[in-house]
């Protein structure tokens, strides 16, 4: 089963799974996130064909406006991000949900107001218990916006799986217990929108929390980073991300990088794939 999220899998199958994602506007805010399942009949194959623009358009000329997707599959999140109408937060979270299984343990190294916290809350929670967010934040406010998304928005059995620390990133391996195997560690750096814009992560925590999640990372794992290059200190942190993934050997990690050129300031997303 999990096979079928790996990231090599054939491009058939990537195709024919990032298709089965709809929206399920009839229920609350956790059921946004809802797949459905592969499609095994052929008329279930033919609902899988149905493109989210479609159903959109469905429901616009049916009745209540559609929710919109959270979370999109990755060819439409980048196909979005290429055209400039998906930012590089979302290409990074559709990426997450083929890599992502439910039951994994993964991290929130940054969770600011807990939106990306939630978004892993819905790739990893499972009913038997399995499945675990740490969420770590340097800001109890931090923690207490990611506690409250989550208490608004997720039930019981997804908010057990949850664990936040109002912790420095650099210091997971101290919090992470070793026999878990990390399946992604997702950072988004700067500051805590809302919040004080003087509190951002710095290039030396950065370098050093990236260290410890390359450790913690089990294979077929992913290290996510959003940069924001747009305030003081943004460069050097970039500077720092990309002198840390060219170090990583190119037999064990295939680090890349999607950025706007024509858009100097705009938010930068390094990936970090570990064979
Ligand atoms: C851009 S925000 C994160 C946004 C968040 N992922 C979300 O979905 O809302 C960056 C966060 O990093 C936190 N931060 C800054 N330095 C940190 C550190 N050394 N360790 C952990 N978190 C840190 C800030 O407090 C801020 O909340």
């Amino acid at each position: 089963m999990n096979s079928h999220y790996n990231c090599f899998r054939p491009f058939s199958h990537f195709i024919m799974e990032t298709l089965t994602l709809a929206p399920f506007p009839s229920r609350g805010i956790s059921s946004r996130y809802s797949l459905f399942r592969r499609p095994s009949s052929r008329r279930n194959f033919w609902r899988a064909q149905t493109t989210v623009s479609e159903l959109a358009n469905l429901e616009a000329q049916s009745g209540p406006k559609p929710i919109p997707l959270e979370i999109s599959s990755v060819e439409e999140a980048l196909m979005g991000f290429i055209s400039g109408r998906r930012k590089a937060t979302e290409v990074a979270q559709a990426v997450w949900k083929n890599v992502v299984h439910r039951g994994d343990t993964v991290i929130d190294a940054t969770c600011g107001n807990g939106h990306d916290t939630l978004a892993l809350v819905k790739m990893v929670a499972d009913k038997l218990g399995k499945g675990c967010v740490y969420g770590l934040d340097i800001q109890q406010s931090a923690i207490d916006n990611t506690s409250s998304l989550l208490e608004m928005s997720t039930e019981e059995h997804e908010r057990k799986s949850v664990q936040l620390f109002n912790v420095c990133h650099s210091k997971m391996d101290e919090i992470i217990p070793k026999e878990n195997p990390v399946r992604l560690v997702a950072f988004n750096l700067g500051y805590l929108p809302g919040g004080d814009k003087t509190l951002i992560t710095v290039p030396h925590t950065t370098e050093m929390a990236l260290r410890a999640a390359s450790k913690l990372l089990d294979s077929k794992g992913l290290i996510s980073i959003i940069v924001y290059v747009g305030h003081p200190g943004g460069r050097d942190e970039l500077e720092i991300v990309e002198a840390f993934t060219s170090s990583l050997p190119a037999e064990t990690w295939v680090g890349c990088k999607f950025q706007m050129l024509n858009r100097p300031v705009a938010p930068i997303l390094v990936l970090l794939f570990k064979k």
